[in-house]
Parts: structure tokens; sequence; C-alpha cells
């Protein structure tokens, strides 16, 4: 599902360039559910943005589905990701002046696919929303927030979640039901990668893997 061939990146900064993943090479197989662990700095996020086709390494393939996603336009790359890949982060991004369904649509912009109000209203059901679908995010509580952004990221059926401490400012409850909703994806044949530090994914993931200073760590 995932293939990183030799990936490294670099980041100009004001002090001198920063290397901020250093030759990883990392296979995720379709229906894995991967950890990621790894001290503040260690690289973590970077990977992420990189596998997700939002940040360009400065060396090395990714590699999703067969596709290599940094050989491809810009604009086949925003389609390939939204209509393979589903983000979720720890401050939730949502675009605080749309509503929660408009939200939960917005992958469908661009070309991707037609917009289907009925399939976000759906997943607003499951996830507990839908008497909140007009409300906007600044009107949600932290675990609305979440699940708003978990039903965007389910929107378009994507194949792989990447989720980025995705339980980082929820309390236990709201914690246990978000990290449960991406187990039920996994459950259901879906790629996951998940950024956490808690032990709340430990008993879901296939494999956990540690990243120090940009790199894999044998464990
Ligand atoms: N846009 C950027 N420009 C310059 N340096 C950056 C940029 N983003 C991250 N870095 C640096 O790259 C390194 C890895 O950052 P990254 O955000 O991937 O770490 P992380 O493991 O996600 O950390 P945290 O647990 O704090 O979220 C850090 O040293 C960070 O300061
Ligand atoms: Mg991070």
């Amino acid at each position: 599902m995932v293939a990183l061939e030799q990936i490294s990146k670099i980041y100009p900064t004001k002090t001198g360039a920063l290397k901020a993943l250093d030759d990883i090479n990392l296979q995720v197989k379709t229906g894995e559910f991967l950890v990621v662990r790894g001290h503040s700095g260690s690289g973590k996020t970077t990977l992420l943005l990189s596998i997700g086709g939002m940040l360009r390494p400065s060396k090395g393939r990714v590699v999703i589905d067969g596709r290599d996603i940094y050989a491809m336009s810009e604009a086949e790359r925003a389609r390939f990701r939204a209509e393979h890949v589903g983000f979720v982060f720890q401050m939730f991004h949502l675009v605080p002046y749309l509503s929660v369904i408009d939200n939960v649509l917005l992958p469908t912009g661009a070309g991707v696919k037609r917009a289907r109000p009925e399939e976000a209203r759906e997943l607003l059901e499951r996830l507990r929303l839908l008497d909140r679908e007009t409300h906007k995010p600044s009107e949600l509580s932290a675990g609305e927030k979440q699940r708003a952004a978990i039903a965007r990221a389910l929107l378009n059926r994507p194949k792989l979640i990447l989720a980025d401490e995705p339980t980082g400012n929820l309390d236990p409850d709201n914690a246990a039901e978000a990290m449960g909703y991406l187990v039920d994806f996994h459950r259901e044949g879906g790629t996951v990668i998940v950024v956490t530090h808690g032990t709340i994914a430990d008993a879901h993931a296939g494999r956990i893997i540690h990243l120090s200073q940009g790199r894999i760590m044998n464990s």
C-alpha cells in the first residue's frame, strides 16, 4: 500500500539545513495498522505529510498503491490524495467559516468526485453529529470537532488514513471513541498509520515503529 524508498527531508532554516528525515525505508501493507512513535522533533509529522503527498521529500520515492506520488503533477497528486488518503490531525484542521457538513464535504471539491451530501449525512449520523451539521467548528466541543474531522477523512472512502496524534487534544472517553472509528476503518480493510504518544492504539497496532532523529530505530 505504502512504500517509502530512501526518503530524506531537509528543511532549509535560518540556521542552516535541518535533516528531519534521514534515509527512511518503510513498507506498509494493505490492511496494516501501523503506530509511529518518537520524541518531539523526531520527524513523525514530516513523515506523515510526506506519505500523504503534502510535503515533497528532498530525496527518495513515495509509492502509494503502486503510484509514485511525487512524479505526478500537482493537480494529479491533489486528486489522488483526495480519493485515496484521509487525514486526521491533532488540531482537527476544520475550516472555521464552514459548517460541519461543508467541512465534511470539503474533499469532494476540485474535480475530485461529485459532492454527496447524503453520504456526508450518513457519516455524521454514525459519528453522532447529525444535529450539528449546520454549526460552525467554534460551536463544537473538542470531541465533536475531531468527529467532524474523522467524518471528513472517511468521506471519500480512502484506502489509507494518516492520523497525527488524533487523540492528543481529547479526554479519555473522546479519545477512545475517536480511536474506535479508526479501528472500525481498519476492520473494514483500511490501512492506518497513526502517530500517537499514548498507549491507546497499542492493542490494535499490527506494528509499532520508533523514529529518532529522522531514522527508524530497530526494535
Ligand atoms: N517547516 C519546517 N521548517 C523547518 N524545520 C522544520 C519544519 N517542520 C519541522 N521542522 C523540524 O524538523 C524536525 C522534525 O519535525 P516534525 O514536526 O516532523 O517532528 P515530530 O516528530 O512530529 O514532533 P512533535 O512530536 O513535536 O509533533 C524538527 O526538528 C522540526 O523543528
Ligand atoms: Mg508532529
